[in-house]
Formats: C-alpha cells, structure tokens, sequence
C-alpha cells in the first residue's frame, strides 16, 4: 500500500492471498481464505483464521484443495467490487470439479449485498459481515449440513479484542493491531460507515498484550489500526455505553490515542510503532507531541484529505477546511521536522470544477507529500453522496484530473526522497528486494523503502544505511559500519 501509485496499482497490490499458512496439528479441514480492500481487512482474516483454527480448520494456498473458501471483500470503489466478483467466478469454475468445497464471503460487500449474494447471485453459500466473525463456527457448521448461512449483524461493542491473530499476512517482522472498529465520520463519498458499522475503540489492555506478544514472537513493527485512529478514546473502567451520564464518565480517566501511543511506545520500547490511518479533523497536538518524544513511534503520518478545494471539502463532510488542514500540516512540519506525510485524494467528486482541481494540486505543492494513493470518484449505492447530488464530472474528466495528480505526486515523492541522498537512515530489514535476491529490502522511520547489498545481516535487523541514490519510490545505498 506504501508506495506512490495509481488505483490500478494499488489494487492489485493490496489484493491476494496470504503469505503464509497456519497449520495447528490434528486439524484436518483446509480454509482457502483471500483478503481485498484495506489493512483492516488483511487483519480481520488473520482473526478468521484464528476463529476457524479452533474448528478444525488450517489455510493452504492451494484452492483446489480446500473445504472452504472465505473472500475477504471490499465495496470502497466499484472496481474492488468487480474484481471479487470475477473471483467468485473462478471459485465457481473450481467447484464445480470439487463440489464438496463451501464458498463465503466476508467483510464490506457481505455487509452491503447481505441475502442479494444468496437470493440473486447463487454464487456462495455463506455470508458473514465483518462484526459477526464470532458466530462462524455456527454458521460453517449449517454449511455444512448443506444449507445457506448468513450472518451481517452490526455490533456496537465488537472489538475481537481477546482474538489472538494467526499472522498470516505478515514477513514476520511487522503485524498489524486493530485499535478501533468501525467509522462514526460520515463522509458523504464513503460506504465504509454502513458496511462496517459504528465505531468503537478496543481495551488498551488487549492492545499491549498483543503488542507484548507480538514482541516476545521476534516481530520488530507493529501498526495500530483504525479507520479513524486518532479518535480513539477508551474510558477508564469500561465502554462509554456503561455509564449512565456525563459526570459518571468525567470520574474515571480516558486514554485517547495520544496516551494510547505513548503507552504502547513505553510497553514495547524496541519496537517500531506506526498508526493509520489519521484524520485530519481528529489528529490532535498531543499525538504529535507524543510521536516527538518517543523515538520508537516513526516519523510518517498518513493524513488523508481528498481535496484541496474547501468547497469540495464541505461538500464530503470533512469537517475542515483547506486552512485548518494546512495548520495541522504546519503543526507536524514545526514539531516534528523529520516527518513524512502521505495523502489519499479524490478526482472529481460531485460538483467538482476546475478550479477546485487546481486548489488539490496547489495543497499538493504546499504540503509535498511523500507518498499518495489517488482515485476516480466511484458513487457508492447508499451513500449521502448518490443520494443527495450528482455524479456529474465525466469520466474522462476524472481520470485527466486523476493522471494530473499522479504525475505531480510522483514529482513530489522524487523530490522527498532526494533529500535522503548523502544521509545515513535506519533501516529495518523486511526481506529481499524485488528485484534481486543479492539485496535486502527495509524501510526508515518515514516508511520509504531502501535497498542495499546483503553482507551478513539478517531479516528484522536495523541498520544504517548511507543512501548513494534514489528513485521516486526507492532509496539505493550501502550498510554503514
Ligand atoms: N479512514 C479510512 C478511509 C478508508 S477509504 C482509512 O482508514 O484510510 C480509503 C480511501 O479510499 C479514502 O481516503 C478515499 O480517498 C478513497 N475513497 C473512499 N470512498 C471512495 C469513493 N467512493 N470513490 C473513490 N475513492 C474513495
Ligand atoms: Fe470513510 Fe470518512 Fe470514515 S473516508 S472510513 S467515512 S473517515
């Protein structure tokens, strides 16, 4: 997801399957179990996987010979939507040879489609929505006796907060921990309020215990997971929707995400600790307080904003202006200096005009970004957008003002990682690079990528490195002694 790209990229790279399997012995089922869409989803299958290990179920690549096959879906745009329809089809095709196997879909387009998939499509036999994973032993269980099962109950209190993740989608370096579920900010574009429910923040507890664990099994990155990060908030001794009034609440103390960080940071002090995602109208001065005083919390915030019009702002309830996002911006350049900044934006929202357009390339030009992932507008069936205006700038006009933003961003990303040519960076190893098996590939603090010749280091190793030369999306240098 990390570097600059286009949606056809980024799809593709945030597709796909699992990178390692989980075998429990005794287990003789076999869960075929892919994941699309966003990181949240990555770890919501590594919760399935944990859920179904404990029914007799361990994962394999192979989908010919699997019982079940589980698609983790995403409906943020239509494309991620057509995509898993096309591999449904192919489960399908696979089915027919081995009729035994069971097909179910998980996550937002569970959520949002609920019978539709069962009634109209015939495609699957099980439909469970991302707060229900709980119930899937049950519901397997009816597919397995040969009838349709379904489950898309949305939960006010769901965290899966005392579900230990099978790390499937993990280098064994860095995993993911979910901190909050769900998204209460309503931005007129999006689907994921009604696919994924209303949010909640997870017991800090579990959070520490996970990380601690995570520690103790050699990992060396987590990031802390949310739609919405900054809006964490747990009180004291229980969920909000335990106390009976305001005063009752006002009596125990909460943790926000800026404690929430530093607590994490103290707890696992060796560990690298990253945060996604951030929004701009929730990020508070004492996260970034908090992220300059601890050296293990990394200098990168992914601050989505979409536009740099506040016209276009107002219009997809973002809660601030163009002004007050530059303040933020401002806030994180003068507290912390060293601090990369990555944006999601989209092209040609409801109403969108070219001047609007140019307003996102010159915040584009002010903030220099890092990093961007950049989309087409896709109207949403059910979202105060398609209800309320009209998806009136044509395509091709979207995807003009799409490539625009992707060539400055790219620009922009080149000028970012130049500034790292001559330095020394630590880097934290994650495996080989892409290209040659003679390299290793890690990141530094602000989540770019470098790639150096092997010596005798090994994989979950930092080190320094004297960055020689650089591309837009990768630094290239040498281990420093
Ligand atoms: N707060 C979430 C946002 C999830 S959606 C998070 O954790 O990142 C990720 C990005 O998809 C959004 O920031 C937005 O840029 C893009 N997006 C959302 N709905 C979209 C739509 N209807 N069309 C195009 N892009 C969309
Ligand atoms: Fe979507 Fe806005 Fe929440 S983009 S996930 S409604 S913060």
């Amino acid at each position: 997801k990390w570097i600059m790209a286009s949606e056809n990229i980024i799809e593709e790279k945030k597709q796909g399957q699992a990178l390692i399997t989980n075998n429990v012995e005794g287990n003789s089922k076999k869960l075929f179990i892919e994941s699309y869409g966003c990181q949240m989803n990555l770890n919501d299958s590594e919760i399935v996987a944990s859920i179904l290990a404990k029914e007799g179920f361990n994962t394999t690549h192979l989908l010919e010979e699997a019982d079940l096959v589980l698609v983790n879906t995403c409906s943020i745009r239509e494309k991620a939507e057509q995509t898993i329809r096309k591999r449904l089809q192919k489960y399908n095709r696979v089915k027919r040879i081995n009729p035994d196997m069971k097909i179910g879909v998980l996550g937002c387009m569970a959520e949002r489609l609920k019978t539709k998939f069962l009634e109209e499509e015939k495609m699957v036999d099980l439909v469970v929505g991302p707060d229900a994973y709980r119930d899937l032993p049950n519901l397997v269980r009816e597919v397995e006796s040969g009838e349709d099962a379904i489950n898309v109950i949305l939960s006010k209190e769901e965290t899966y907060g005392d579900v230990t993740p099978v790390r499937l989608n993990s280098n064994g370096v860095s995993a993911f921990i979910s901190i909050t579920r769900g998204c209460d900010n309503m931005c007129t574009f999006c689907v994921v309020p009604f696919t994924r429910g209303r949010e909640r923040s997870r017991d800090p507890q579990s959070i520490l215990e996970e990380a601690q664990d995570l520690w103790e099994k050699g990992y060396k990155e987590i990031t802390l997971l949310g739609q919405n990060v900054d809006s964490y908030l747990w009180y004291g001794g229980g969920l909000k929707k335990d106390f009976k009034n305001a005063s009752e609440i006002a009596k125990v103390t909460a943790t926000d995400f800026s404690k929430l960080l530093e607590m994490v940071a103290l707890s696992v002090p060796k560990m690298r600790i990253r945060f996604a995602t951030s929004n701009p109208q929730d990020m508070s001065i004492d996260v970034l307080h908090s992220m300059a005083k601890f050296d293990n919390i990394c200098n990168y915030i992914h601050l989505p904003v979409q536009t740099g019009s506040t016209r276009m702002l107002e219009r997809m309830n973002r809660q601030h202006t163009r002004e007050e996002y530059i303040e933020l911006v401002d806030n994180i350049k003068r507290i912390i200096p060293e601090c990369a900044i990555s944006q999601d934006m989209i092209t040609g929202f409801c109403g969108e005009s070219e001047e609007d357009h140019q307003d996102t390339l010159s915040l584009m030009e002010y903030v220099k970004y890092d990093f961007g992932f950049m989309f087409a507008y896709s109207e949403r069936p059910g979202t105060l957008a398609a209800k309320k205006f009209e998806d009136d700038v044509p395509m091709e006009t979207k995807k003009r003002r799409l490539s625009e933003i992707i060539d400055l961003q790219q620009k922009l990303s080149l000028y970012n990682m130049e500034r790292f040519v001559g330095k020394t960076v630590e880097i934290l190893i994650e495996g080989d690079s892409k290209k040659s098996s003679e390299h290793w590939m890690g990141r530094n603090s602000q989540n770019a990528v470098a790639v150096f010749p092997k010596g005798d280091e090994k994989i979950g190793d930092l080190v320094m490195v004297q960055v020689e030369d650089c591309t837009s999306a990768t630094l290239l240098g040498k281990k420093v002694a």
